[in-house]
């Protein structure tokens, strides 16, 4: 495996390839797999992960990493095998979550701040040691009429960037994600305002960055797309694409290898949709994908918890997984 944090972070947005984001939280998971009626266990966690893993077709092919919650860096397949090993047996790169959640900010109401950076440094050598070779961290940054707040904005961005810097001291590419929401609450935002958002905290997240003297070449930007509140969807699929790369471009410097979407609560179709119709444009980075719920909704509602469908589980995430693979290249028709 390469071991340049410039080599990992290429490898990970290899040319039809992108990052399936598993790292749920312990509550996250739990919402998940309550809409499917399963009682969300250390095994019941470590079953669903094992599948989605043992896809092999969609790993090899599809998949450059896999962003992993803590409790299953440390988890162990059925057989005894390590979780991270088998990502690693599918030529695939194991990641990790690190970031302790977004927290309400005290003083500004609506807002938070992501948590995490107290002994970040000792964490990430025991998750390198565990075979992880990057990590993520999320910082949310509300939108409405009058949301952001500078004062929150900045204060994301600068937990970001020292979070940026540890783990490139310790060998480990970060994934810098700093979310504009698009399904909170109201959600109601026009594309303008997340234009208008989008722009302004890429370029307050770049310029935290460089302040930290994180190496532009050794990071991943996992942006969300300029698009609509989720409760007032009209944006055309060509409308987002010119959008967003039109905003990428004004501010994510070209030394940047590669930027890798959140869904954020598209669908499946969107999320895929989206993603090809940037790649049609003439770029300075990789785009491609860091999908969670558009990468595994449709496998966890066919795996249902049952042993018996696992197969039916793994195909759907496989289809995803091309479909997605297909958008990283601008070749995904609908
Ligand atoms: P979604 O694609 O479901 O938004 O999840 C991606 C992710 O990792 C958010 O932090």
């Amino acid at each position: 495996m390469a071991e340049r944090i410039e080599d990992i972070a290429v490898a990970m947005v290899a040319p039809g390839k992108g990052l399936l984001a598993a790292d749920e939280s312990t509550s996250t998971i739990k919402k998940r797999f309550d809409s499917i009626n399963l009682t969300s266990t250390e095994d019941s966690r470590r079953d669903y992960r094992e599948m989605l893993f043992r896809a092999d077709d969609a790993m090899k092919n599809y998949i450059s990493g896999v962003i992993l919650y803590e409790e299953t860096l440390f988890q162990k397949a059925k057989d005894g095998t390590s979780l991270a090993d088998l990502i690693k047996a599918a030529g695939s790169i194991p990641g990790i979550k690190v970031d302790t959640g977004a927290k309400p900010m005290v003083n500004f109401p609506g807002e938070t701040i992501t948590e995490g950076l107290d002994g970040l440094g000792e964490r990430l050598a025991r998750y390198y040691e565990a075979g992880a070779r990057f990590a993520k961290w999320r910082g949310v940054i509300a939108v409405s009429d009058v949301l952001p707040t500078r004062g929150s904005l900045r204060a994301n961005a600068q937990a970001l960037a020292r979070y940026a810097a540890l783990c490139q001291a310790a060998g480990i590419v970060p994934i810098v994600e700093p979310e504009v929401l698009m399904d909170g609450a109201p959600g109601t935002h026009s594309i303008d305002r997340s234009e208008e958002v989008t722009e302004w905290t890429l370029r307050t997240t770049f310029e935290e960055l460089a302040e930290a003297r994180v190496s532009l070449e050794g990071m991943i930007l996992k942006p969300s797309m300029v698009i609509d509140g989720k409760n007032a969807r009209k944006a055309s699929v060509a409308e987002v694409a010119e959008r967003t790369v039109r905003v990428l471009k004004r501010t994510v410097p070209s030394a940047v290898p590669g930027i890798a979407f959140l869904s954020g609560g598209q669908s499946s179709e969107e999320a895929t949709a989206h993603l090809s119709a940037m790649n049609t444009y003439d770029l300075p980075w990789k785009l491609t994908f860091s999908y969670g719920r558009a990468l595994q909704a449709t496998a966890l509602a066919a795996w249902g918890g049952k042993p018996e469908n696992v197969a039916a589980g793994q195909r759907a995430f496989t289809h995803r997984a091309r479909m997605n693979g297909l958008a990283a290249l601008g070749n995904w028709k609908a």
